[in-house]
């Protein structure tokens, strides 16, 4: 019956279940993390952030596009003031597999030099663009820069990077929505939902 409704509006449109809680289109295999979950998990990175910052004047940094959704989340629930910034990097490669050469097309606003930095990402895959990244934040010789990432794929690590603040542990499977994406397609879905392999393979 989903199906049904997907042919009738278009490839394009997210249909909702009956419950309200998963948008499906023919490429979404299943929900992973409904956004009630999210929500719940969310609540409690920033209660630890907020804790953990207290009086330090923290700066998160997003990392455009994926982080923009989670991050927007994750200040408003935090109970301490923060500031915000964003980076946007391109790595180069397909849709679905990180190469580790990543370009900044976007650089920070801010001059970090002594502050606290927290970066903030979507999904830590390989770490090759988190462990670039913090090389290049280092060398501004901020007072501290860690990390907070909504989900971690641990079997894919092809570089240690030490993430502070992690949000779910997920397995080898590309996922997309709450911000994250495939060819920037899905990022506005509420839960995070596993892409049907299918629906990538042409592209690695
Ligand atoms: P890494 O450099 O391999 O750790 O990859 C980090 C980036 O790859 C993330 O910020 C995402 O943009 C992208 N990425 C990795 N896995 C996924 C996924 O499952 N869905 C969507 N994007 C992903």
């Amino acid at each position: 019956m989903l199906y049904d409704k997907i042919k009738e509006y278009g490839p394009n449109t997210f249909v909702k279940c009956e419950e309200g809680a998963a948008p499906l289109d023919q490429n979404i295999e299943r929900v992973l993390i409904p956004k009630a979950g999210i929500d719940q998990k969310v609540k409690e990175l920033a209660l630890a952030i907020s804790k953990d910052y207290a009086g330090k004047n923290l700066l998160m940094a997003g990392i455009l596009k994926g982080a923009m959704i989670f991050m927007a989340d994750l200040v408003r629930a935090a109970t301490i003031g923060v500031q915000f910034d964003f980076m946007a990097v391109s790595s180069y490669g397909s849709s679905s597999q990180s190469s580790g050469v990543v370009r900044i097309i976007k650089d920070l606003d801010q001059n970090i030099q002594g502050r606290h930095v927290l970066l903030v990402e979507d999904v830590v895959d390989t770490g090759l663009t988190l462990n670039y990244l913090l090389e290049i934040l280092k060398a501004r010789e901020p007072a501290s820069v860690a990390i907070c990432a909504l989900l971690d794929k641990p079997s894919r690590r092809v570089v240690d990077v030490p993430v502070d603040y992690n949000g779910f542990v997920i397995p080898d499977e590309f996922v997309v929505g709450y911000g994250l994406d495939y060819n920037e397609q899905y990022r506005n879905l509420p839960d995070v939902c596993v892409l049907k392999p299918a629906a990538y393979a042409t592209a690695k």
